[in-house]
C-alpha cells in the first residue's frame, strides 16, 4: 500500500510516510489493504456508550475494517495505555472517545511522530488540533440548549421560581462541561429558573440515583431534574418513586440521548422531554479511516445530525428505535 499525503479540508496537512509496495506500512499493520484500527473506548457506564460499542463494532466488520478494541474502564491511563500500544502495534487509524479533555498532548503527540492519524469521536479534547484528523460526534453544547429552551418554553407564562437539580456527567468530560453550558446559557433567559443545586452522577445509573436520593433529602421543593444522559436520569428517576412522588409530575425530567429506556420513561410519562444523542457513529467512523487511509481529506468537525422528544414522539417512535 503506497502512502500518502492527507490535505485536510480545514487546511491542516499530515504527511504520512511512502511505504512499501507490497503491502507493508512503517505506520499499518502490515496486513495486506486491510485497515487496522485501533479504537479505545470510554468504558461501559451507560445504555448509550454499549449502543456506541455495538455500532462501532458492527460497522468494523461491515466495512471490513480488522478493529483492536479497548474498553478503558472510564480511566484516562487505561485510555493513554490502550493509545500507546496501539502504537507499538503500528495500527493504521487510532480513534478514540476520551473520557476527559485534559491531558492528551503528549499521547497525541507520540502518535503523530510514528505518522499514525488519530481520529476523535464522540468527546472532544483540548490539544492542538493539529494533533489529530478530525472530531466526529456531537455538539454537545447545542443539546444542553436544547434542554434548557424547552423549559423555558414550558415555564414562560408562571411567575413562581422552578427549582432544578442538574445531574451532571463526569467531571472533566467534554458531555459534563457543554451541556452544563449549553442548558445555563438558556435557562439564563428565564429568571424565574434557578438551578439550586448540581452535581456529577457519572453518567451511571447507580451514581444517578444515588445523588438524587441525597438531593431529595436536602431539598423539599425540587420541580425540575435535568439529567445529563438518560442513565442517570432512570436511576434518579427510582429515588424519586421510592421517596414516595411521582416523576414526571411531582418532577419534571428532562435528559439527554434517547436510549431506549430512556424513551420508554418518557412514552410512559416519567420524563417529560428527551434531547437526542446518537450513539451510532460507527459507519462514520470507518468511511473516515478508509477516506484517511486512501489519502483523501475529511472534514476537521463533522457534527451529528440529532432531534428531541417530547412524551408523544417517544411513543411514536420506541416501536422502530435501535438502541
Ligand atoms: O459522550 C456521550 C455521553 O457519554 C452520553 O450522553 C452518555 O450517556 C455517555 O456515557
Amino acid at each position: 500500500m503506497f502512502r500518502r499525503l492527507i490535505t485536510l479540508t480545514a487546511g491542516v496537512s499530515l504527511a504520512l510516510t511512502a511505504l512499501t509496495a507490497c503491502g507493508g506500512s512503517d505506520s499499518g499493520s502490515g496486513s495486506g489493504d486491510t485497515i487496522t484500527l485501533g479504537f479505545s473506548q470510554v468504558g461501559a457506564e451507560s445504555g448509550w456508550r454499549t449502543a456506541n460499542t455495538k455500532s462501532i463494532q458492527d460497522s468494523a466488520k461491515k466495512a471490513g475494517i480488522e478493529l483492536k478494541f479497548s474498553d478503558a474502564q472510564q480511566k484516562q491511563e487505561n485510555q493513554i495505555a490502550a493509545i500507546r500500544s496501539f502504537i507499538k502495534q503500528k495500527v493504521d487509524v487510532i480513534g478514540f472517545s476520551p473520557v476527559v479533555v485534559t491531558g492528551w498532548d503528549a499521547v497525541l503527540k507520540e502518535a503523530k511522530a510514528a505518522n499514525i492519524p488519530v481520529v476523535l469521536t464522540d468527546r472532544a479534547v483540548d490539544s492542538d488540533p493539529s494533533l489529530y484528523v478530525t472530531f466526529l460526534g456531537s455538539d454537545f453544547v447545542e443539546e444542553g440548549r436544547k434542554a434548557g429552551q424547552w423549559l423555558v418554553d414550558r415555564h414562560k407564562d408562571g411567575s413562581d421560581p422552578v427549582n432544578i437539580v442538574q445531574l451532571e456527567g463526569t467531571v472533566g468530560s467534554a458531555p459534563a462541561i457543554d451541556r452544563k453550558k449549553g442548558f445555563e446559557e438558556a435557562i439564563g433567559t428565564n429568571p424565574n429558573l434557578k438551578v439550586i443545586a448540581s452535581q456529577s452522577g457519572d453518567f451511571t445509573r447507580a451514581k444517578g440515583k444515588e445523588v438524587m436520593q441525597a438531593l431529595l433529602k436536602a431539598h423539599k421543593d425540587i420541580d425540575v431534574l435535568f439529567a445529563h444522559n438518560d442513565d442517570m436520569g432512570l436511576g434518579a428517576m427510582q429515588a424519586i418513586e421510592e421517596a414516595g412522588l411521582k416523576p414526571g409530575e411531582d418532577i419534571e425530567i428532562v435528559t439527554i440521548d434517547a436510549v431506549k429506556d430512556g424513551m420508554q420513561a418518557l412514552a410512559d410519562g416519567k420524563f417529560n422531554f428527551i434531547v437526542e444523542c446518537s450513539p451510532l457513529l460507527g459507519d462514520q467512523l470507518m468511511d473516515v479511516a478508509k477516506k484517511i487511509d486512501a489519502g483523501g481529506s475529511v472534514d476537521k468537525r463533522i457534527v451529528t445530525v440529532e432531534t428531541v422528544f417530547d412524551q408523544a414522539a417517544a411513543k411514536e417512535a420506541l416501536p422502530t428505535r435501535q438502541y
